[in-house]
């Protein structure tokens, strides 16, 4: 009993860090980088805040934090490339809202987040695991909305996009038959929110031509 473990959404691998990357990443970390999860719940109190699960390179993380100043924005992601990045690009910015944790967003979620911590959580292209025998690895599953919408604030939205459609159906379904959620569209949502210009990620499904799905949920319970 409890010895099962629950198969990670990711797998970790070194990847290429680029010079620029390792050097945000040597000289930037203690400025952007949460170790001390109670620094976490300090820093979203009483703020409108965001989450950013799985941010990639980070494009949609910068382009929020840098339009909404006063929106504290975390994101969470595994790769240190993708962290390298954001390091570099907001301290040009200039960012003081922004905060990163290096590590599995799911547990962050489920160990150490506070209930009612997030106005609004976006996940981007989480990866498809398209293999039948791998979905199980996907992060959205029943029990993880149910995590979500304790994370969220009364009336907080979570933002899903892909462009896998069994995954969007899939998660459609899931949020169908949960009655703590409404379905919302885009122009209901914050500005911050609207308009989001395309990740590298979409960029290349647009190319190959895969239909791309948003899927906006508001929590109601
Ligand atoms: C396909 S990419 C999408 C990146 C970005 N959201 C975008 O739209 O371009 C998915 C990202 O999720 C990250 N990821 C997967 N599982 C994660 C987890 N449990 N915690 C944090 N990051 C995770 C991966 O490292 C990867 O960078």
């Amino acid at each position: 009993m409890g010895l099962h473990k629950k198969p990670k959404s990711f797998v970790l691998r070194q990847g290429r860090i680029t010079q620029n990357q390792k050097e945000a990443l040597d000289s930037l970390w203690n400025k952007f980088v949460i170790e001390d999860i109670s620094e976490i719940n300090q820093f979203l109190k009483d703020k409108h805040s965001v989450l950013d699960i799985g941010f990639g390179s980070g494009e949609t993380l910068l382009h929020i934090a840098e339009n909404k100043r006063e929106v504290s924005v975390l994101g969470v992601e595994v790769y240190l490339s993708g962290i390298g990045a954001v390091l570099s690009k907001a301290n040009e910015l200039g960012l003081e809202n922004i905060k990163i944790f290096n590590n599995d967003a799911e547990d962050l979620l489920r160990k150490n987040i506070l209930p009612s911590s997030f106005d609004e959580i976006i996940m981007f292209y989480p990866d498809p695991w398209p293999k039948r025998k791998h979905h199980k690895r996907r992060l959205i599953k029943k029990d993880f909305i149910k995590v979500i919408n304790s994370k969220l604030k009364p009336g907080g939205i979570f933002y899903f996009k892909s462009d896998w459609n069994d995954y969007a159906a899939e998660v459609n379904s899931l949020f169908k038959e949960d009655p703590n959620w409404i379905s919302a569209k885009e122009d209901e949502l914050d500005t911050h929110l609207r308009n989001i210009p395309p990740t590298s990620f979409e960029k290349k499904a647009l190319l190959a031509n895969r239909p791309l799905h948003k899927i906006i949920e508001k929590k109601i319970n």
